[in-house]
């Protein structure tokens, strides 16, 4: 039997031609699904009051508190993890238990502090006892993700583990692209492995954080560009000035 929505929620808006993840428009199934606030107005804290009640699948049931991600909404970076922990769960905020630790150590040895980048997940409540989040559940959440993406517009999206990977690198193994940026759509998506999973391996704490370390880096770059850009935009608004 297919799970029905416990509460009722405000209508769902459809809109065609919504922006996707990719910055490009979404396929008819993610359309689908996608809760798009009117696009005008939206803003990060109508997602999160959004995410908060939302009855969209069956995760809602289990939660103690949806966690609809925080940070900076001018963020340069953005980090997608997978879903709520227990801790997450407990107090409705992204990476507070032992891998947020040591996701914020990495953030600082990278020059980065959590006021300034925006965290969320894939999915915003916990899947209970810690298991996977489910192909339905991530595709009911990701409405959710990809307007925190286009209100944040981040230059860089880090994704952290292999659900959050999945979203932009389909069929792509970790082990093969973490740390290994790619131009999608308006931004640069960096897959890099899970905090917990390099807590639990010690082999992988090294690569994880010679992967933050790279961050700095690719912001500069990004940030040249755009200089580079506008220096060029002016020049030609100049010359068409005669
Ligand atoms: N793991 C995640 O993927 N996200 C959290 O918020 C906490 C742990
Ligand atoms: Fe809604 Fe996402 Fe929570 Fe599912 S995980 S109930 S889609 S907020």
């Amino acid at each position: 039997m297919r799970w029905e929505p416990l509460l009722s929620h405000r209508p769902m808006t459809v809109v065609t031609g919504f922006p996707g993840i990719l910055g490009t428009d979404v396929s008819p199934n993610q359309e689908r699904t996608a809760v798009t606030a009117n696009r005008a107005d939206d803003s990060l804290e109508q997602v999160a009051s959004e995410v908060k009640v939302c009855p969209l699948c069956e995760l809602c049931r289990s939660r103690t508190h949806a966690v609809p991600g925080e940070g900076n909404p001018q963020a340069r970076v953005m980090l997608v993890g997978e879903g709520p922990g227990w801790h997450e769960d407990q107090q409705g905020k992204p990476f507070v238990g032992a891998s947020g630790k040591f996701l914020s150590e990495l953030l600082t040895n990278a020059g980065l502090s959590r006021d300034e980048v925006f965290i969320t997940n894939v999915v915003k409540c916990r899947p209970p006892g810690n298991r996977d989040p489910l192909p339905d559940e991530i595709q009911a959440c990701s409405g959710y993700l990809e307007r925190q993406i286009n209100l944040i517009e981040p230059d860089v999206i880090v994704t952290l583990g292999r659900f959050s990977m999945s979203k932009f690198f389909p069929g792509e193994k970790i082990s093969k692209i973490h740390g290994l940026p790619k131009e999608i759509g308006r931004r640069l998506v960096v897959p890099m492995y899970h905090p917990a999973a390099a807590l639990h391996q010690g082999a992988l704490k090294a690569t994880i954080q010679e992967d933050f370390d790279t961050l700095p880096k690719l912001l500069a770059d990004r940030e040249r560009a755009r200089e580079t850009s506008r220096e060029r935009e002016d020049r030609h608004s100049q010359s068409s000035l005669f």
